[in-house]
């Protein structure tokens, strides 16, 4: 089927279904074109809790979908590929966050939105990549349990040094594949361009970044830049909003592969089958659903 009449179906089923489709950056172009709002994952779940549509069509990976549906219990909510997961989150078990409060029973747990519900129903707050510090600081708690990204944590413990943390070892494989020495080859290779990465890299490619943020603040941070040349050091679906937006500036990837493959698993065809046959359904039960929505919430309030 050409792009085109998927577009035009997409559209009569949104219609027909009052559905809305959310694409997080890291999407294929295809599909970012194809949604109604495109972001971060702070700023979608955020999007998500106050939509007036009954039907979300989430394309991005699971722990997504599922933040989507603990806030809007009442809606429809899909993810058009069953099996788009996120290993980072994927790595904490509700058992781990157990363990871990009854060894620093004084802690506050502080859960990163790419985890499973499970584990987020045994958090006290919730954050994403763009809002760590700002939650973490809002809470009177001297320690810290900080899951599951070791990489988002000790980047935000750096930022808060009177607070105690104790990081649980996940890390996203895509963005801990980075090392030192690509950001050195990068640099020689676009010597006057601004390096610009996510906390989810490793700390020395970090240390060696002219910014750390998340997509959406990455996004920002470049259309405020008067610099015309950047190295980008996250997942490559976010060079698609940035050339539309800025065809005079440049954008070069810090490496050759910087693809999430769980991202990239949804194609318009999926969007339009999940449209059609309301697939896949995400399903969680109450009771979790009402503990891992406390959290979610605490987070939207900060
Ligand atoms: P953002 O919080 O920047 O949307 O990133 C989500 C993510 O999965 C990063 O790998
Ligand atoms: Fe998960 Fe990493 Fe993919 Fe983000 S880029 S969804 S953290 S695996």
């Amino acid at each position: 089927m050409q792009l085109d009449e998927i577009q035009n179906k997409v559209s009569r089923l949104k219609q027909e279904k009052n559905a809305v489709i959310l694409a997080h950056y890291y999407q294929i172009p295809e599909v970012q074109d194809l949604a109604d709002h495109v972001g971060d994952s702070f700023a979608l779940s955020k999007l998500s809790a106050g939509l007036p549509n009954q039907v979300i069509v989430f394309c991005g990976v699971n722990f997504m979908a599922e933040t989507a549906k603990i806030l809007s219990p009442e809606k429809t909510v899909l993810l058009p590929v069953e099996d788009a997961g996120c290993p980072m989150a994927d790595m904490a078990k509700a058992e781990d966050v157990k363990r871990l409060k009854a060894a620093h029973p004084d802690a506050a747990v502080v859960s990163y939105v790419n985890s499973t519900t499970g584990v987020k129903a045994h958090s006290d707050i919730c954050c994403t990549s763009a809002n760590a510090e700002k939650v973490i600081r809002s809470l009177p708690h001297k320690k810290i349990i900080f899951l599951p990204d070791e990489q988002l944590g000790s980047y935000t413990a750096a930022k808060i040094p009177e607070k105690e943390f104790i990081l649980f070892k996940g890390y996203c494989p895509i963005h801990e594949e980075i090392m030192e020495i690509d950001v050195k080859l990068a640099r020689e290779a676009y010597p006057d361009a601004l390096l610009l990465v996510h906390p989810e890299c490793r700390p020395e490619v970090r240390q060696a970044a002219d910014f750390v943020g998340s997509t959406g603040q990455i996004i920002r941070y470049i259309d405020q830049s008067p610099e015309k040349k950047f190295i980008i050091g996250t997942e490559q679906g976010i060079l698609h909003p940035l050339q539309i937006s800025h065809p005079e500036k440049q954008f070069h990837m810090l490496t050759g592969s910087f693809l999430c493959p769980n991202m990239k698993k949804t194609t318009p065809i999926h969007v339009l089958e999940s449209l059609k046959e309301d697939k896949t359904e995400i399903e969680i039960e109450k009771g979790l659903i009402d503990k891992a929505r406390i959290p979610l919430k605490r987070m939207l309030e900060v």
